[in-house]
């Protein structure tokens, strides 16, 4: 089953509140947050404290992507927030099998993510550890991003490598991504759909995402 995970980073925030809920009704399945520490990534955005007024507004699944250096210190912050999902990414903490262990202990679903350089042998000791491989298809910092091509055949490759090794595992994409290229990401593999500003940025959340869900069905 796809998901469709608006990225809550292009929308309104002076109508947080509003802008969650309208998403929710428009069909999002989860909601995507962009957490930047303006270390890790040259961008800053927000903590535990927004994540807590979000899960105030929705029920749907929060989806917490990391990009901060020194996650395994900010996880607990995180799930005490109410994120459902956290995501890490490989490069950002000398011992990722330690912060992977924790977030799953403190009974979040615990995600690795790759910048788009960084090659997939990364994973080869920790496919016990994650239930989910974020590929960035752009590099992390800021919405609105042009797609990277090459990224659908690391996508593609990671399939066949996740169906042989671990075949429960999600491929969840996230960077660039909008009704254009929706359904040749699902071809090649990924099941979670990151979009922020082809969502945010366009007049009718629900027409786009219903547009995303036609083009992921043909
Ligand atoms: C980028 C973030 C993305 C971003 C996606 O660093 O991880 O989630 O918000 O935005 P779009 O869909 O506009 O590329
Ligand atoms: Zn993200």
């Amino acid at each position: 089953m796809a998901i469709i995970a608006p990225s809550i980073l292009s929308a309104d925030f002076g109508r947080l509140r509003d802008e969650v809920q309208a998403i929710e009704t428009a069909g999002a399945d989860w909601i995507h947050i962009d957490v930047m520490d303006g270390h890790f990534v040259p961008n800053i955005t927000l903590g535990p404290s927004i994540v807590k007024t979000i899960r105030k507004s929705t029920k749907l699944p929060l989806d917490v992507h990391l990009m901060i250096e020194r996650p395994e210190n900010y996880v607990e912050a995180f799930k005490d927030a109410g994120a459902d999902w956290i995501s890490v990414h490989v490069e950002s903490t000398i011992h990722l099998q330690r912060t992977l262990n924790l977030v799953r202990e403190l009974g979040v679903k615990p995600g690795v993510a790759l910048n788009p350089s960084t090659p997939l042998y990364f994973l080869d000791h920790i496919w016990d550890d994650i239930e989910m491989v974020l590929v960035m298809t752009v590099n992390p910092g800021f919405g609105g991003q042009k797609f990277i091509p090459e990224m659908l055949r690391k996508v593609q490759t990671l399939k066949k490598k996740s169906e042989r090794v671990a075949p429960m595992i999600q491929i969840e994409v996230d960077g660039g991504i909008g009704v254009h290229n929706i359904s040749e990401l699902k071809s090649a593999g990924a099941s979670i759909f990151v979009c922020g500003s082809a969502i945010f940025g366009s007049g009718d959340y629900k027409n786009t995402i219903s547009r995303m869900r036609e083009s992921l069905r043909s």
